[in-house]
């Protein structure tokens, strides 16, 4: 097998093991996808100033996100179906997060429960919550959050209606997929996905199915979200939301700055600048060129973080340069998952620590938290 050696690699191997519709399903942006390659792409215009002859030993790119210590400014972003990149997926990204030292959200649309990742990790892992017509079922699933001693509720406020991705209509994108002849024939290329899903076949949405009257089964299920979603989502639930909870909240999906503003005022900790790694408003900016203007209006306030084309250690780097006190990577861990399961993700982190820092180390620091935007050619961001 080929050395892996950067986050490429792990995509490459990932579309070879995993089947079209879900490694598509995790490639993929909406419409013309343009947010999504500017998300990565701007990345690389921002360039880096190198420092030289300064003493480089002893580094650490450790640091806190929301209080909680991470041994880089890095989080696992919650991504839906996860489970079925790879048999057990959420279990295999928290645990390698786990060991890695950093936090690991897990989605409300992931295949194994919150009760599964709390029974198989110790840390206090972090839940994210989508809004959904059902308020009862909300209810419930910020209890099950609270009794799971989750660390944070990350709140997703940029999905209340979703944008239409080609590929996974093509694809007829469904978990498990629809045993028609193009998915079986697709599948039997795929062995070591398939001889895991046999093995753990009885895992379904596991923070919905079973828990919601009338959805008992992976019919019910399709139809009961097609129609939860809450359009009507507004800043009154995410005060109704934050009461109920009563922990550490987190806005996920802020790409304007008067939203950011409203963030503030409404008393969460922190903000996630996103745009759900271009797969909601096609056309919307990159997530690292939206950053800047939301660090200077509301840094002082709420700590902000970013995520959307978090690639390499460079990367965050650069996001760190420009105020993010933490990123989420959500197809780097993905690719990881999909191309090699727990090993995988472990994988990703230990590229992504590794080009962190010795980026930082060229930059002439030897810890991350004495980084600032002075590591940045001026001009390129
Ligand atoms: C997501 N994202 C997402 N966000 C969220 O709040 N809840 C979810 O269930 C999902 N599901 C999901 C599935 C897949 C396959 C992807 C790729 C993304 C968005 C995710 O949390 C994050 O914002 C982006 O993934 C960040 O961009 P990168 O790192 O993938 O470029």
């Amino acid at each position: 097998m080929t050395v892996i050696t950067n986050i490429e690699d792990l995509r490459v191997l990932a579309q070879k093991r995993v089947p079209r519709m879900f490694y598509d399903y995790a490639d993929s942006g909406s419409w013309t996808e343009g947010t999504y390659r500017a998300n990565e792409a701007d990345f690389q215009g921002i360039k880096l100033r190198q420092r030289v002859a300064i003493n480089m030993e002893g580094r650490s790119t450790r640091t806190k996100m929301l209080g909680v210590d991470a041994a880089m400014p890095v989080a696992i972003a919650p991504t839906g179906l996860t489970g079925m990149q790879h048999a057990d997926g959420e279990i295999l990204a928290a645990r390698a997060a786990e060991k890695f030292g950093i936090p690991f959200t897990l989605s409300t649309m992931s295949i194994c429960s919150i009760e599964d990742i709390a029974a198989h990790t110790k840390a206090p892992f972090w839940f994210q919550l989508y809004v959904m017509r059902d308020r009862d079922f909300i209810e419930r699933l910020i209890d099950r959050a609270k009794a799971a001693n989750c660390g944070a509720l990350v709140l997703t406020l940029d999905l209340q209606i979703i944008g239409q991705r080609h590929k996974d209509l093509k694809n007829g994108l469904s978990a498990p997929p629809k045993l028609t002849l193009a998915n079986i024939l697709n599948m039997m290329t795929k062995p070591r996905w398939c001889l895991g899903m046999l093995a753990t076949r009885h895992r379904q949405f596991g923070n919905i199915v079973g828990h919601v009257k009338g959805v008992e089964n992976m019919g019910s299920l399709s139809e009961w979200t097609a129609k939860q979603f809450d359009p009507a989502l507004s800043w009154g639930d995410v005060e109704w939301i934050k009461k109920r909870w009563g922990g550490k909240l987190i806005l996920k999906g802020i790409q304007d700055v008067e939203d950011a503003r409203l963030a503030v005022d409404s008393g969460a900790d922190a903000l996630i600048v996103s745009n759900h790694g271009g797969r909601q408003l096609d056309g919307a900016p990159s997530s690292i060129s939206a950053l800047p203007a939301i660090v200077e209006a509301v840094g002082h306030q709420i700590e902000v973080h970013m995520d959307g084309g978090v690639r390499s250690g460079q990367d965050v780097l650069k996001a760190w340069a420009l105020g993010a006190r933490g990123t989420y990577i959500g197809r780097s861990m993905l690719y990881g998952l999909g191309a090699m399961g727990e090993a995988g993700v472990t994988r990703a982190l230990e590229i992504i620590h590794n080009e962190l820092d010795l980026t930082m180390a060229f930059c002439g620091h030897t810890d991350i938290n004495s980084v600032d935007k002075g590591i940045l050619l001026p001009g390129t961001y």
